[in-house]
């Protein structure tokens, strides 16, 4: 008998196909509901359907958008649990996009929470794709006391100046893990809207006696990963530019600090907390737990390809930018026993050895460099 029944929203994506074949191996059932927007889909490999090739052929389909009428209700028939990872994911064209994005993030989970609170279901367990770009800038100490402190975000003119890194009333500040109780600072409109649909789960979820987890997911790779949405992940543009043999473009100066994390360890993550008979409400970080510079990820990615290209160093900066923010994962330990399993060089040979399968992708970074400088969002 299946442990349970799962429905995978955006279960078609990145993370969700890896969640739903983690989920199959485990014992559940699964339903994708999936309205595979063309941005993320639109040069994948894909069925006569138009399903991406990639996607678990034991999961039930349901090619449909949350935001049209009756089609999240007709997906919950039989579902037991919920993971909700639908979304639209480009920060930097949410700034521009607002419409969009607040619909299709902050409306799609209201949507998702009223039928859940009006209607008769089986949903015993939630949990909920949720973002590290809520917290806006990462945790830090100042540098001679090792004191927390909690900073401003970085202004114009210090940017303008190319003064990279955070300082507070003259003294540096370094930085240290984020954990979960960091003040909250969304710094764009999909950190806005990821922070308002966690919340908006978490509360109408304790309210209906739901458990759920909004899991703070840092950055994701791996395979499946959309090589020519130039709006996501760093890795996947950065292949994408070394394939094309351009050089990867680093804003700033290279040093900010980022946690990538392999999507194997975050389709762990959310499989391992539906499981949990836990009774919480909880945001959890999701995470390596290592700190690495984007520079450290060009170079890594550049040796692996075999491709003798510096990396262009643009010293320019997108608006609402943060310098440095990796996890402190101990909570996902702690509650959940959750710890991740993947090596990092593993991880991203991995990753390139199945770039180097699909279909060479078209490189859009320019075009999208100069929408976002045209939108002065780049300066
Ligand atoms: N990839 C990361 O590093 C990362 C980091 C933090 C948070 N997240 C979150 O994780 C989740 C999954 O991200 P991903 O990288 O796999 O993205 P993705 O773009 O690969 O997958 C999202 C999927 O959702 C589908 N979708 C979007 N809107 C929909 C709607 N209205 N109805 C039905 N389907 C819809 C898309 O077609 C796509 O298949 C998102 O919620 C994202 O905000 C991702």
């Amino acid at each position: 008998m299946a442990k349970g029944h799962v429905l995978v929203t955006g279960g078609a994506g990145f993370i969700g196909s890896h969640l739903v074949d983690l989920l199959l191996a485990r014992g559940f059932e699964v339903t994708v509901l999936d309205c595979l927007l063309e941005q993320v889909h639109g040069d994948a490999e894909r069925d006569a359907e138009g399903w991406p090739v990639y996607l678990n052929p034991a999961a039930r389909r349901i090619r449909g958008n949350i935001l049209d009428d009756g089609v999240f209700e007709s997906a919950l028939s039989g579902i037991t649990h919920l993971a909700h990872l639908a979304a639209s994911v480009g920060v930097g064209q949410s700034m521009t996009n607002i419409v969009d994005y607040t619909r299709n993030n902050t409306m799609a989970a209201a949507i998702m929470l009223e039928v859940l609170s009006r209607t008769e279901h089986s949903v015993e367990r939630m949990t909920v794709a949720s973002s590290m770009s809520i917290y806006g800038e990462g945790q830090y100490v100042e540098a001679e006391s090792g004191r927390p402190v909690m900073p401003d975000m970085r202004d114009h003119e210090q940017l303008q100046a190319h003064h990279w890194e955070l300082h507070k009333d003259g003294g540096t500040l370094l930085p240290v893990p984020t954990d979960e109780n960091k003040l909250l600072q969304p710094a764009s409109i999909y950190a806005v809207n990821k922070r308002d649909h966690e919340e908006m789960f978490l509360s109408v979820g304790r309210a209906l006696k739901i458990p759920t987890v909004a899991l703070r997911l840092f950055n994701a790779y791996g395979s499946r990963q959309a090589l020519s949405n130039p709006y996501t992940g760093v890795a996947a543009i950065f292949i994408s530019r070394l394939l094309n043999d351009q050089p990867p473009m680093i804003f700033e100066d290279g040093e900010q600090k980022r946690d990538f994390v392999h999507v194997l360890d975050v389709a762990n993550a959310f499989a391992t907390v539906l499981e949990s008979d836990l009774e919480v409400w909880e945001a959890c970080n999701v995470g390596s737990g290592q700190a690495r510079t984007v520079n450290e990820i060009a170079s890594t990615l550049a040796r692996l390809l075999r491709k003798n290209i510096a990396p262009t160093i643009l010293n320019q900066y997108r608006v609402g930018d943060i310098r440095h923010c990796f996890a402190d994962i101990s909570k996902l330990e702690r509650l959940f026993g959750i710890r991740p399993t993947q090596e990092f060089e593993a991880g991203m040979a991995q990753l390139i050895e199945w770039v180097q399968t699909v279909n060479r992708p078209q490189d859009r970074s320019q075009q999208s460099l100069a929408e976002l400088t045209r939108s002065r969002l780049v300066v």
